[in-house]
């Protein structure tokens, strides 16, 4: 009986999380590789309620050095900055010219930008 309320509990789950997955189409289908979009990460930390958060908030377990002493908050233009480029955001953020992130640059910069933040925005 146990056994059997477990895979029923597995499989609504799975289901919930294909929803999920069906309604991510457009630009930010190219994060989906390292984040979910809930609050588990899995290369990446959830990006779940990521808009207006600290930095490094999200409970991932692997942070580098600089998200986890980060001391901002995710608003629209640091976040435009960081989906752009990771990398060179990371120095600005911090003001360490040797800081370094885990999350490679992704250029979504501009227009492509734009679908990122609108997505990120309504991920509540
Ligand atoms: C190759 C894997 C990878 C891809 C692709 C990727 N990320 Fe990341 N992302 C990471 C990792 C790893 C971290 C943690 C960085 C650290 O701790 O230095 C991160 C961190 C973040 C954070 C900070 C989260 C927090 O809670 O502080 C945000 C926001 C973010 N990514 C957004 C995005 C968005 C939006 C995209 C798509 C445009 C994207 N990422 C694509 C791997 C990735």
């Amino acid at each position: 009986m146990k056994k059997i309320l477990m895979i029923a509990a597995t499989s609504a789950f799975l289901v919930s999380g294909f929803a999920a997955t069906e309604a991510v189409a457009g630009a930010e289908k190219k994060c989906k590789t390292c984040h979910n979009f809930t609050h588990k990460g899995k290369v990446g930390p959830g990006l779940l309620g990521v808009f207006g958060r600290k930095a490094g908030k999200s409970g991932f377990k692997k942070h580098s050095k600089a998200l986890i002493n980060a001391d901002w908050t995710w608003d629209e233009a640091h976040l435009r900055k960081w989906i752009c480029n990771s990398k060179k955001a990371v120095k600005e953020f911090t003001g360490n010219p040797k800081a370094k992130t885990k999350m490679p640059p992704q250029k979504m910069c501009g227009e492509k930008g734009d679908e990122i933040i609108a997505f990120l925005k309504q991920l509540k």
